[in-house]
């Protein structure tokens, strides 16, 4: 049996792999040079145009950008109404700035445990939590793969309460044949380096409703409206709490460029987690991740579960032979309610989300990125094997 790189061995690779990295090429740099060499370097015509772009790809009607996705889910729950004595549900197995962005606004993040096939929000669980107070679901497409939005966008209708789809992992996935983007009230992306396309920093707000877009561009910008205009043409008013949310054109042009390739970018992503699937298929210590037959997984990660049953170490002694290997895996994500915040200021508690921590116990993201190589893949289903063979009970 091989040494393992942990214990003195050779690593399967001499030079780190990243779990996910931008691409960014020639044409990208041009473009953003462009706007840099005009006197419009702030929000100006690139941050409409890289609304439009994003927008028509996603079949909405408007979009509205914004500097992250923090930002973007921020500016939906507050335009949703969420405020002080309010809930909103969402799924533990997230990034914080989910549950954050209802704290912002004074809501509670009352959280509903996880389905343990696809890892998204169990629409049974969101029954369970509804009470007078719900104002929102927030469904995460968890890794990708959209979570169960029509069911969702039923109990959220009968409720009359918004759906703010965080589709941060999910830009260019499908479901039921439609793009992700305009399937709730609001559908958020994060334009972050490790995500489908990069702006550096960014976000955006998607949705069809024009009473919510309004409001999004007022929240972006200070909450500052010109309605007044008849009283002097520097008048403008603020009725409403806003924040400098704004993007900028050099960013958007990024953006715009990226766009071109966004569909190589996903079918590439799809290509790597195809060989992930087939390389593990033969590995009962593996359990690797599902595509529902009416959807199309935009892969934003790639996470694994270990049968740890069938080995002689836990996850973390497996994650950290991985890395030693020169594959540098990561974990997405520790439940929320696992955190010290939101125990100390809610009350959660271990054993709240039974789905969503024995999923945590066993999962690890693997490296998915459009540029990464085919030898690159093979590093990984290599280091993979070697640890498990090592392991294996
Ligand atoms: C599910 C999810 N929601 C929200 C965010 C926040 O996006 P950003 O980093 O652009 O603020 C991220 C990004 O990491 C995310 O993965």
């Amino acid at each position: 049996m091989e040494q393992l790189a942990i214990n003195g061995g050779k690593p399967v690779r001499s030079n780190l792999l990243p779990y996910g990295h931008q691409w960014i090429d020639n044409e990208d740099i041009a473009s953003v040079v462009r706007v840099l060499k005009t006197d419009w370097i702030t929000q100006g015509p690139k941050v409409d145009e890289f609304e439009r772009t994003v927008a028509e790809y996603c079949g909405a009607k408007y979009a509205v950008a914004v500097s992250s996705g923090t930002a973007a889910l921020h500016a939906a729950c507050s335009v949703a109404g969420i405020s002080s004595g309010h809930e909103a549900i969402t799924t533990p197995i997230t990034f914080a700035a989910t549950a954050n962005s209802v704290i912002y606004c004074g809501g509670k993040p009352v959280f509903a445990d996880i389905r343990q096939d696809t890892l998204n929000i169990d629409v049974k669980e969101i029954e369970k939590k509804l009470s007078p107070k719900t104002k929102a679901i927030l469904p995460v497409d968890f890794a990708g793969h959209p979570a169960d939005l029509d069911e969702i966008r039923a109990i959220a209708k009968k409720r009359k309460i918004v759906v703010i789809e965080d589709a941060c992992h999910a830009l260019g996935a499908e479901y039921n044949g439609r793009r992700i983007g305009s399937l709730s009230d609001m559908t958020i992306f994060s334009f972050h380096p490790v995500k489908h396309i990069t702006t550096g920093e960014g976000g955006m707000v998607l949705t069809n409703n024009k009473g919510f877009y309004d409001r999004l561009r007022v929240f972006r910008h200070h909450g500052i409206t010109k309605n007044n205009q008849d009283k002097g043409p520097w008048h403008y008013e603020i009725h409403n709490l806003g924040y400098n949310f704004r993007i900028t054109d050099f960013q958007c042009a990024l953006g715009i460029s990226q766009m071109k390739r966004l569909d190589r970018f996903v079918e590439r992503r799809r290509e790597i987690a195809a060989r992930y699937n087939q390389a593990f298929a033969g590995m009962k210590e593996l359990v690797t991740p599902i595509e529902a037959e009416d959807v199309k997984a935009a892969y934003h990660i790639y996470v694994i579960q270990l049968r740890t049953e069938l080995l002689k170490v836990g996850r973390k002694e497996i994650f950290e032979a991985l890395r030693a290997e020169g594959i540098v895996v990561n974990v997405h994500y520790m439940p929320l309610h696992l955190h010290p915040y939101y125990r100390r200021e809610f009350g959660y508690k271990r054993g709240d989300y039974p789905i969503s921590e024995r999923y945590y116990e066993r999962a690890i993201t693997l490296p998915i990125f459009p540029k990464m190589s085919n030898a690159d893949i093979h590093s990984v289903v290599r280091a993979m094997r070697k640890v498990v063979d090592f392991y294996r009970k």
